[in-house]
């Protein structure tokens, strides 16, 4: 097992994982400081491309941002995460995510998880492929946004999911939009480290949305917390460059040649 992966599971029970997304080297440049994992995550169709869901995102699309982002990232632990109708077999999973490996040379591609894709993490991790799942709320697969596990058949349901992808061979898992106590219940029961967003402080690290926590997307639900306004800083900076280009008081001698 790569180092890499030795270190992110070591983490567990000892240290909070820190990990958030990427689309591009110059973001990652900066993450890669801080951040234990970078996920290149399909979150891009939403936020940089303006698409109402990540239905419909193309493989080139994420190597393409993945293949930006790995060159940006020396130490964190860059996951990919395959788009919709990439991974609908065993055999289509194993073709696309040897494609992103080899293309974008990260760490490990992350699926969402439903009921029916288990043997879909097990083809990939018995060819040596390190697979984050992904359960609670799943954008690809769930029609509308609810909070998981707040019933005890709901609970069961996903301790049984999460314990079931862990014996399937994965090294991770997020736990999106799941209630506190199943949080807790999962990240209690399973070996490998669980990831929170929306999850609550019961997991042993935590993601988001880099645009959403830097306030650059304009989605801020109760998950997220706004640790920055970039839409401010670069709106006054857009404006000064406005007027200063205006009234030819930029550029100045010392940015000519
Ligand atoms: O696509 C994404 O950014 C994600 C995170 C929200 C976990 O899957």
């Amino acid at each position: 097992m790569r180092a890499k992966i030795k270190n992110f599971l070591n983490k567990k029970n000892k240290k909070k994982i820190v990990c958030l997304t990427s689309y591009s080297k110059s973001l990652s440049r900066i993450l890669d400081k801080y951040c234990d994992l970078i996920l290149v995550g399909d979150s891009l169709a939403n936020v940089l491309y303006g698409m109402k869901t990540t239905h419909n995102l193309k493989l080139d699309t994420m190597i393409n941002h993945a293949k930006s982002v790995t060159l940006g990232a020396k130490k964190s632990l860059v996951v990919v995460d395959m788009p919709k109708n990439s991974y609908n077999n065993p055999k289509q999973a194993l073709i696309n995510a040897k494609k992103v490996l080899k293309k974008t040379r990260c760490d490990a591609i992350k699926i969402e998880n439903n009921l029916y894709n288990l043997n879909v993490v097990k083809a990939l991790t018995n060819s040596k492929i390190n697979v984050m799942g992904h359960i609670g709320y799943t954008p690809q697969f769930k029609k509308k946004f609810k909070v998981e596990g707040r019933s005890k058949t709901e609970e069961h349901k996903l301790l049984r999911q999460a314990k079931k992808i862990e014996k399937a061979g994965a090294f991770s898992i997020v736990l999106e939009c799941i209630s506190k106590m199943t949080a807790k219940k999962i990240t209690d029961s399973l070996k490998i480290p669980t990831i929170g967003i929306g999850s609550s402080n019961y997991c042993d690290g935590q993601i988001l949305v880099t645009d959403d926590m830097l306030g650059l997307s304009g989605f801020y639900p109760k998950f997220v917390k706004k640790y920055a306004n970039l839409e401010k800083v670069i709106d006054q900076s857009v404006k000064k460059f406005n007027k200063e280009v205006k009234s030819s008081r930029f550029p100045k001698k010392k940015n000519s040649f």
